[in-house]
């Protein structure tokens, strides 16, 4: 049976085609969804993949991850820079979390340089658009030594 990956998606980024083009271009959530669903199903991966604009939401997923020992990618979106919340709650997943972003954070304001997630991720992929996702999800067949 297929490994499954969750796939987990922080807030407005279901509104991603509304924001600053000149960051997220004409990206649409659908569009992460779909890019996800191919890259797993040529890598042989099941995925999950879910958004929410809501951090306790976000929490009870990333338990039900730990309980399942489901690995995680993960875009956190604005609590990225802030959610001490969902840092605990990574911190206790059983099985890798990448953490993505389809901007690179580095290279925009000041309050974004700061990951409160990176120093408990198994890696970062940022900067490369959609495929930033499909970066994840082989470098999560590496990460699970598939
Ligand atoms: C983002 C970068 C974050 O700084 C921002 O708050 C987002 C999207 C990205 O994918 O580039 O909502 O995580």
């Amino acid at each position: 049976m297929a490994v499954q990956i969750m796939v987990l998606n922080g807030p407005n980024l279901n509104r991603l085609d509304l924001r600053e083009k000149s960051f997220y271009g004409d990206i649409t959530y659908d569009d992460i969804c779909r890019t996800v669903e191919n890259a797993a199903h040529d890598l042989g991966f099941a995925v999950d993949i879910r958004q929410s604009n809501d951090e306790a939401e976000i929490i009870d997923w990333l338990h039900q991850a730990a309980d399942n020992k489901t690995p995680v990618i993960f875009n956190p979106a604005a609590f990225t820079h802030y959610s001490y919340a969902i840092r605990d709650a990574v911190v206790m997943l059983k099985a890798p979390c990448i953490e993505v972003h389809i901007s690179n954070p580095l290279s925009r304001e000041e309050f974004r340089h700061t990951s409160v997630i990176s120093g408990v991720a198994s890696g970062t992929i940022a900067g490369f658009g959609l495929d930033s996702y499909r970066l994840a999800i082989r470098a999560m067949q590496g990460l699970l030594g598939n």
